[in-house]
C-alpha cells in the first residue's frame, strides 16, 4: 500500500515535470522560430529609400534548398569563413562600423542576396524584384 502511494506521488511529480518540459519546449520553439520573418528589416537603416525587401525566411530557404544557416549567418576568422553561425545577429552588427558605413552595408546585402541569385540564375536580380511596393 505504501509502495503504491509512493509511486503515485512519483507519477504526479513526473507528470508535473513533463508539463514543465513541454512548456519549455514551446518557449524554445517560439524563440527559434523564423517563420514570422517576411521582410529584411535591418535596424541600422533608420530611413529607407526603397520599399521593404520581401523575404519569407523559412519559405525562401526551403525553396532555395539552403540547409546551412552559415551561408548567410556566417562567421569569419582571419578573413576565412568558418563553419560557425552568427544566427541572432543582424548583418549590421558586423558590417556597419558607423552611420557613414551604410553604403557598405547595402553593398554586402546586395552581394549576398543578388550575388547568389545571379550565380544560381534563380531569384530576383532587379531592384523592383526585391524592393517590392
Ligand atoms: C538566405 C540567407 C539566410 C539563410 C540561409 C538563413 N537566414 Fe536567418 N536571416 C536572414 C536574414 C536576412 C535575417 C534578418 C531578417 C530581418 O532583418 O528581419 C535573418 C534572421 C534570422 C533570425 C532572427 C534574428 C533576429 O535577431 O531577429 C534567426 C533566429 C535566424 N535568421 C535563424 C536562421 C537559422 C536557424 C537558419 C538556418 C536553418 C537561417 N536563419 C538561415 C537570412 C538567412
Ligand atoms: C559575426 C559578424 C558577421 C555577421 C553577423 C555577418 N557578417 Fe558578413 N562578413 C563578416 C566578415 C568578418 C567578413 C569578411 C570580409 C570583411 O571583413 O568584410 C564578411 C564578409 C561578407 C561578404 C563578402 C564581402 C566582400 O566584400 O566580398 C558579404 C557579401 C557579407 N559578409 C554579407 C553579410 C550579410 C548579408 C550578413 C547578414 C545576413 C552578414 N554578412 C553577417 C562578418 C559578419
Ligand atoms: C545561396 C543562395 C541564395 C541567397 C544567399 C539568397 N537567395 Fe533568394 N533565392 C535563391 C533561389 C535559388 C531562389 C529561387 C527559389 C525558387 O525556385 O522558388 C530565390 C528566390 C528569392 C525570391 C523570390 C521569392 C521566393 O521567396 O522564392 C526573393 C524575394 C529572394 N530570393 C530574396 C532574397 C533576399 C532578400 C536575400 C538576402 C537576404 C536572398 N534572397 C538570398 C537563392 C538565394
Ligand atoms: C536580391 C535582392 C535585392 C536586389 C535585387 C536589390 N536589393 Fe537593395 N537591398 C536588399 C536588401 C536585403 C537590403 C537590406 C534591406 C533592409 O534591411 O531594409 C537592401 C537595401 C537597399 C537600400 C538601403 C535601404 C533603403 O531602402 O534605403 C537601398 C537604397 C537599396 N537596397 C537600393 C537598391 C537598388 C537601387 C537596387 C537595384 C539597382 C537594389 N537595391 C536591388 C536586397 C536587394
Amino acid at each position: 500500500m505504501i509502495k503504491h502511494k509512493l509511486s503515485y506521488r512519483k507519477q504526479k511529480i513526473f507528470s508535473g515535470v513533463a508539463v514543465f518540459v513541454f512548456f519549455l519546449l514551446i518557449l524554445a520553439l517560439r524563440a527559434f522560430s523564423t517563420d514570422y520573418i517576411e521582410t529584411v528589416d535591418d535596424p541600422a537603416f533608420e530611413k529607407r529609400i526603397r520599399p521593404a525587401v520581401v523575404f519569407y525566411h523559412d519559405d525562401h530557404n526551403d525553396r532555395a534548398g539552403i540547409d546551412d544557416c552559415s551561408v548567410c549567418h556566417h562567421v569569419y576568422e582571419n578573413g576565412i569563413k568558418t563553419a560557425d553561425m552568427s544566427v541572432g545577429m543582424a548583418c549590421s552588427d558586423c558590417h556597419m562600423s558607423g552611420p557613414a558605413a551604410a553604403p557598405d552595408l547595402i553593398r554586402v546585402y546586395h552581394l549576398q542576396c543578388r550575388g547568389c541569385h545571379l550565380s544560381e540564375q534563380a531569384g530576383p536580380v532587379t531592384c523592383g524584384g526585391c524592393h517590392k511596393k
